[in-house]
């Protein structure tokens, strides 16, 4: 159980990977999106395309190119993201940057297959108080519906690499089960005025606020000892928004072995890192901003003194 995590543009450090031939068994990111959070000044940011959709999807297609050789045959690429709202004051007016058609579009260009999806559900009043969606406020709509819109979900698109899986992961070898399958592969239809509307595949049961900067949740995860992350390093507005540890282990379970190498190019405060780890997976992160990539080296070191501590315990037990 290793971990590796590199303060660097995730760019080079991919083509470098592939030079000396590298190839993880999965990833799982959320990439950062234009125009909605900027996490630094680095021009290297891909989060700073602020004023051109444009420049954001040529970054990203460098970015997928980069990441197609370093991903073994047969295995997977998770990507967490959320459609990208446009406002007034930036384009005149307000509507959806249609992000997962074009990164769908990209990575396919890249030489993935666009293999799955599944929404998960984010609570409307939370997100309209987070993004300050006026679209999703009582007020908006007591006064003119027509601009109300439901909440935005989160997606996870999941790519693969064409060609044999050399390694097949067994799940019930792994600790899973077959119920477990039924819920995590549910399409769902879900009822409406005694109607049937469109199948969805949607989970549920990820736990919105079980993130690595929230308290309950690392110590649940890590332990009492561990202090929650920092997300917030400049002096104005931006923060990062962590990836949900439940959505990060699911994919672990499925799609990756024990001993495993779990890839991370947006490594943030190390949630994706962390939940390889839970799960005896290796990780490795690359990360630009270096107080996210002090937090996520904090955090992995973390969850690995917690299992070998557990593991001496038993060690203990059975002498
Ligand atoms: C959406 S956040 C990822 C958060 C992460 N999933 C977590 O839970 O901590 C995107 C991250 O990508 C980083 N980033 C942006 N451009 C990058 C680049 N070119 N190379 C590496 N990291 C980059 C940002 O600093 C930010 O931490």
């Amino acid at each position: 159980m290793k971990f590796d995590i590199k303060n660097t543009d995730c760019i080079p450090e991919m083509h470098r990977l592939a030079k000396e031939g590298v190839q993880f068994d999965l990833s799982v990111f959320s990439p950062p999106f234009a125009s909605l959070y900027s996490y630094s000044e680095d021009e290297a940011d891909m989060g700073n395309s602020k004023d051109s959709d444009d420049e954001f999807l040529l970054h990203y297609e460098f970015f997928a190119n980069a990441l197609f050789p370093i991903i073994k045959p047969g295995r997977n690429v998770c990507v967490h993201l959320q459609q990208v709202t446009r406002t007034k004051g930036d384009y005149g007016h307000m509507g959806l940057f249609d992000i997962r058609g074009h990164v769908n579009r990209l990575m396919e260009k890249a030489g993935f297959i666009l293999y799955g999806e599944v929404a998960i559900p984010k609570n409307p009043q939370a997100q309209s108080i987070r993004l300050k969606a006026h679209q999703l406020q009582f007020s908006q709509w007591e006064k003119d519906s027509t601009v109300s819109r439901p909440a935005l979900a989160d997606w996870l698109q999941i790519y693969k690499v064409p060609g044999k899986n050399e390694t097949p992961v067994r799940p019930l070898d792994n600790g899973l089960d077959r119920d477990l399958w039924i819920d995590w592969a549910d399409m769902v239809w879900k009822p409406k005025d005694g109607q049937l509307c469109l199948p969805s595949s949607i989970w549920f049961d990820i736990r919105e606020t079980h993130l690595l900067n929230n308290t309950a949740s690392v110590h649940s995860v890590i332990g009492k000892g561990h202090k929650p992350s920092n997300t917030k390093f400049q002096a104005d507005e931006r923060h990062l928004c962590p990836l949900q540890i439940d959505l990060i282990e699911r994919c672990v379970l499925l799609w990756s072995n024990p001993g495993e190498t779990v890839f991370s190019p947006f490594g943030g405060i190390g949630s994706e890192a962390v939940g390889a780890l839970m799960h005896r997976r290796n990780a490795y992160i690359t990360e630009l901003n270096p107080n996210y990539a002090y937090e996520a080296e904090r955090n992995c070191q973390g969850i690995v003194n917690k299992i070998e501590h557990e593991e001496r315990v038993l060690t203990l037990f059975d002498l």
